[in-house]
């Protein structure tokens, strides 16, 4: 029997085929355009999105099981009679509705969306986008005026073009602050609050079930992309944890049937999945840039050699006062303040291009570090801490990271976790369980000695100084 997932993300589409035995393979991957229009824009071609998603159902044939993952809070208007898309896909990272949110905050309504949809107001989440397309696309506009309005994030559009299905499942809605979190439908209080029309939002589906046929293959799960990979790492029990380096870093921590609200410490609890009639929650940690800071800084020319991330013969940048803080699009977890800008600090006339590189890697790391603590305050963490992505085929960054948090980091062999993750729910969906692929054996970063609670302080410090930089343009500084 053949399963396949298709992964559908903010820098490319892949396809990943694998069978009972655990023969896995990527089939078909493309990347696509990152569009900037204006500073703090971030668009993708919802059109180039779905060409690529069709490709890689091409390439993975017939299948028992098809699941999908996407980008999670990246959202668009299209037509419901001709299924055209009405505005680009504005993707989670877009910042275009920072004072819609400072309006929301200012107007007192944080706690609510707080105590309803479970999270911190923030452009991140896809509500106020959704609000920005009706208000600012003629054709959205005069599409809601004729009734053929949808309204969605990128699941929606694809189960909607690929299988006919209007739906999103819930996984993907706990990230939009219109779901209430604890009823798992979408609330009208919400909508009210965020002028998102609700008879335009998809259904809202178990994460595992019946979507209906995509080309020739039944498409049975659908799933945010950081969810998939907590899956794929083999996640099931409450205090599972996985951290993913995409171009944001992303830690999930399962809770269970447990919500964890947790204001003080900036998390946000999210649904993990659903099926069966049980629904798993999860906490969720995010830091914006992890791969898009290291893109940025080979695109200025301070890291020339993605293979020169890998060792440094210095001593820890940190540990030499120099550090960088990643808020190239503001800071998430456990800050949330979009005010706050990137900024190295400590340099002196000695420092090197090379120091900067290791003080980015050992920046992204500070920042996961802070994001775990915050976790495990709320849900007790193993001392093995799983990751996966880019960032963690560096040896420097996976050995600064466990030395820095005192756990151990396990670097997955197998690199397609989301993927994977994502067929393995598929697959759940027809009785079956599919085994991890095959691959190189995990890798094991111990920690060791190491001047944790200093390296800590001085990042903190660093963070605060990076905090309210941007306040004029952005609106006043805040914190949940
Ligand atoms: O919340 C956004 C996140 O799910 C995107 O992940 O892997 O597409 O960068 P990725």
């Amino acid at each position: 029997m053949k399963f396949a997932a298709i992964d559908q993300g903010t820098t490319s589409t892949r396809v990943l085929v694998t069978d009972e035995t655990g023969a896995a393979r990527i089939h078909h991957a493309a990347r696509h355009a990152q569009h900037h229009p204006r500073p703090g824009w971030v668009e993708h071609d919802p059109r180039e999105l779905l060409a690529h998603v069709r490709d890689c159902l091409t390439a993975a044939g017939r299948v028992e099981a098809l699941g999908i993952a996407h980008q999670g809070e990246s959202c668009l208007a299209w037509d419901s009679i001709t299924g055209v898309p009405l505005s680009p896909v504005i993707v989670w990272q877009d910042n275009r509705t920072s004072e819609h949110i400072a309006h929301l905050a200012a107007d007192g309504a944080g706690d609510e969306v707080a105590a309803r949809a479970g999270l911190p107001l923030d452009p991140y989440f896809s509500a106020t986008k959704l609000a920005w397309l009706i208000d600012n696309i003629p054709e959205a506009k005069a599409a809601r005026r004729a009734g053929r309005l949808r309204l969605g994030t990128t699941d929606a559009f694809f189960l909607d073009r690929l299988t006919g299905s209007f739906a999103t499942d819930i996984s993907t809605a706990s990230r939009t602050s219109l779901m209430n979190l604890e009823t798992g439908c979408w609330d009208a209080a919400l909508c009210d609050l965020f002028h998102v029309p609700i008879e335009c939002l998809p259904e809202i589906r178990p994460t595992v079930g019946d979507f209906g046929l995509a080309g020739s293959s039944p498409l049975k799960a659908s799933i945010v992309d950081q969810q998939a990979a907590l899956f794929g790492h083999g996640c099931r029990r409450d205090g599972d944890v996985k951290i993913t380096f995409g171009t944001g870093a992303f830690a999930l921590a399962l809770t269970g049937e447990r919500i964890v609200r947790s204001a003080g410490d900036g998390l946000v609890p999210t649904v993990a999945w659903q099926w069966a009639g049980t629904r798993t929650y999860a906490v969720d940690g995010g830091v914006y840039d992890a791969g898009a800071a290291v893109e940025w800084a080979q695109r200025i020319g301070i890291v020339t050699d993605v293979a020169e991330l890998n060792t440094f013969a210095a001593l820890p940048a940190i540990d030499r006062g120099l550090t960088f803080v990643p808020a190239l699009s503001g800071l998430a977890c456990p800050h949330w303040d979009r005010s706050a800008a990137s900024l190295f600090i400590g340099m002196t006339a000695d420092t090197t291009r090379v120091d900067l590189c290791q003080a980015l890697l050992e920046g992204i790391a500070l920042q996961t570090c802070e994001m775990i603590e915050a976790i495990d305050r709320h849900v007790p963490l193993s001392d093995r801490l799983p990751i996966d992505g880019g960032l963690a085929r560096s040896g420097y960054f996976a050995q600064f990271l466990a030395d820095t948090l005192g756990r151990t980091i396990v670097v997955a062999g197998f690199d397609e976790l989301t993927a994977f993750g994502t067929a393995a729910l598929a697959a759940r969906a027809i009785g079956k369980d599919l085994p991890r692929p095959k691959a190189d054996h995990d890798r094991l970063f111990h920690p060791r000695q190491a001047r944790r609670a200093e390296r800590r302080a001085r990042f903190a410090e660093a963070v605060s100084r990076s905090r309210c930089w941007r306040g004029a343009a952005i609106g006043p500084c805040r914190s949940l």
